[in-house]
């Protein structure tokens, strides 16, 4: 691997745990203001600071994320369709590989679609991203099952997913976690972060769903709407990294939950103008 693409990669993940605590903010790229990212820039300010890493758009980045910012950005460059169409598969590179080095991006993430209409193009968008990715050391992280590949998945499904984006070149891959998730791992090369999905019962569901994507070999979780939907959602963040970082039961991330939500919340500082 390229010293700059290895750089990169190592941004994401600590070198302690070998793991990351991602956190998703890209859905409006497709969903809009979606319940409680409506003010982007006030959802993602508390939360940036404990996160590894914080993944969305062009356009949510350069407007609602202060640029002095250390934390590493994994941009989303497929896009082109709304929740307004039928088939949400019909998506294309929408940001350049240029673009993401000018905003200086750790990773770039797109969806692929595998077994939907439009399979062949996304893949076919994979490909052509990882070879700007290998150009200019940025990775690339596939992102499988989303919108309403989401009701397809199962274990045969996501290893299939998620095994493919490995072989058309992606260095990570993001996927939801399934009963046999082990499989989905063992069967990909290349490291595996889990998305939460729609904000589940309860907050120990979330922590629940983190524990067992990592007990199966998940190298972490890129999370969005189990934590900005909850409501802590920084102690939610807290008790989340004890489990992918610290290797914490659930009831210890619960406890930590708990020990969170007694503290008062840091005001963020305000950008410079
Ligand atoms: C799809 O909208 C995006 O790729 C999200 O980043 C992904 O689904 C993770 O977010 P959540 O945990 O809310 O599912």
């Amino acid at each position: 691997m390229d010293w700059g693409l290895a750089n990169r990669m190592h941004r994401l993940f600590s070198p302690s745990s070998g793991n990351s605590v991602m956190l998703a903010v890209d859905h409006g790229y497709f969903m809009g203001p979606t319940h409680h990212l409506e003010d982007a820039r006030a959802t993602i300010a508390p939360l940036l600071p404990h996160a590894d890493a914080v993944a969305l758009t062009r356009g949510i980045l350069r407007r609602c994320v202060d640029p002095t910012t250390s934390t590493p950005v994994v941009l989303r460059v497929s896009g082109g369709v709304t929740v307004l169409k039928e088939d949400l598969s019909d998506e294309a590179i929408t940001t350049s590989m240029e673009e993401a080095a000018r905003l200086n991006v750790s990773a770039v993430a797109l969806s692929v679609f595998v077994g939907a209409p439009h399979e062949h193009e996304s893949l076919v968008h994979l490909g052509e991203l990882v070879d700007g990715g290998e150009e200019y050391g940025i990775p690339v992280m596939a992102i499988t099952a989303v919108g309403k590949e989401l009701e397809k998945r199962d274990q045969r499904y996501l290893a299939l997913a998620c095994r493919v984006s490995a072989e058309l070149g992606a260095h990570l891959v993001k996927t939801y976690y399934c009963d046999g998730f082990a499989k989905v791992v063992e069967a990909c090369p290349v490291p595996i972060v889990v998305a939460g999905g729609p904000k589940l019962d309860s907050d120990e569901a979330a922590l629940t769903l983190a524990r067992d994507a990592i007990d199966a070999g998940a190298h972490g979780i890129d999370m969005g709407r189990n934590i900005w939907q909850s409501d802590h959602p920084v102690p939610m963040l807290k008790a989340l990294r004890a489990i992918v970082h610290d290797r914490a039961t659930v009831r210890e991330a619960l406890a930590v939950l708990e020990r969170e939500k007694g503290r008062p919340r840091a005001v963020p500082p305000t950008p410079a103008a």
